[in-house]
């Protein structure tokens, strides 16, 4: 059986060639993401991708936990991290564990990522000491977004810098074994991935991180509207539209299902 990626190899990738990183919601493009990706992240942004919700902040433990297996069962190659939906972490260190355990033992996957800098490092330390690998998750983070009052770029002003610095290195000493930077300027994603001895994985936050996440949806060009951090690789959204056109069309006119797709 083909190893997986482990935790130690991904901090190992600290300095090194890019970390690549993609989040997948199911087996089947698990399945193609896990020939090229490091690590595959089973995002919480599922929710909104595809469940239709508003924001994260609704998305149940048991959706994360059904999603996680089934890009375990998809997968063969990658490090998968499944991400810690809000609410169950916050509380406290023991909360944090319950819930990641859960995941852990219920997905078989290899990480949890939660979301917080200073705030969380007590809880990423309880966590790694008893087992449970932790990528953080800084910068622009969505559950919290009803605080922060919406989805904004972080460290446009340069005295806001100091606090994400601080809660990145209080992320790392407290364990955590990379650092996701989402929605921050240039200047303040490289100075952050200078000071720290964990790679950080940029999403809107330039190619001055050790890797890079994008939510696979987001880049196949599937849904409706992106950010301009996005880059579209894929145009997915106008091919299925097409399949599922020309498939009515064949229905109504009985051109579907022809000879060869008949029991005779
Ligand atoms: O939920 C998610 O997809 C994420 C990535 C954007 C990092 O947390
Ligand atoms: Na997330």
């Amino acid at each position: 059986p083909i190893r997986r990626t482990t935790v130690p190899q991904i901090s190992a990738r600290k300095g090194g060639e890019p970390i690549v990183s993609l989040t997948s919601y199911h087996a089947h493009t698990a399945a193609i993401v896990d020939k090229y990706a490091d690590f595959i992240l089973v995002g919480d942004s599922l929710g909104m991708v595809m469940h239709g919700m508003e924001s994260t902040v609704g998305v149940p433990l048991d959706l994360m936990i059904m999603h996680g297996k089934a890009v375990v069962r998809g997968t063969q190659k990658a490090l998968v991290v499944v991400d810690m939906p809000f609410g169950t972490y916050e509380e406290s260190p023991a909360v944090a564990f319950r819930n990641a355990a859960r995941i852990m033992k219920e997905t078989g996957c290899g990480a949890v990522k939660l979301e917080g800098g200073a705030r969380m490092a007590e809880t990423i330390r309880f966590l790694t000491e008893r087992g449970i690998p932790v990528m953080a998750h800084i910068g622009l983070t969505p559950q919290s977004s009803h605080v922060m009052g919406g989805f904004k770029t972080q460290g446009r002003e340069e005295d806001s810098w100091p606090q994400h610095e601080a809660d990145a290195a209080a992320v790392t000493e407290a364990g955590a074994f990379a650092l996701v930077l989402e929605g921050m300027v240039e200047p303040l994603a490289a100075k952050i991935t200078k000071q720290v001895a964990i790679p950080t994985i940029g999403i809107g936050a330039s190619a001055e991180c050790d890797g890079q996440i994008l939510v696979l949806e987001d880049m196949l060009g599937l849904n409706a509207w992106t950010p301009k951090f996005v880059k579209q690789y894929g145009d997915l959204g106008p091919a299925i539209d097409r399949a599922v056109s020309d498939y009515a069309d064949e229905v109504k006119t009985r051109a579907f299902p022809g000879p060869e797709h008949t029991y005779k």
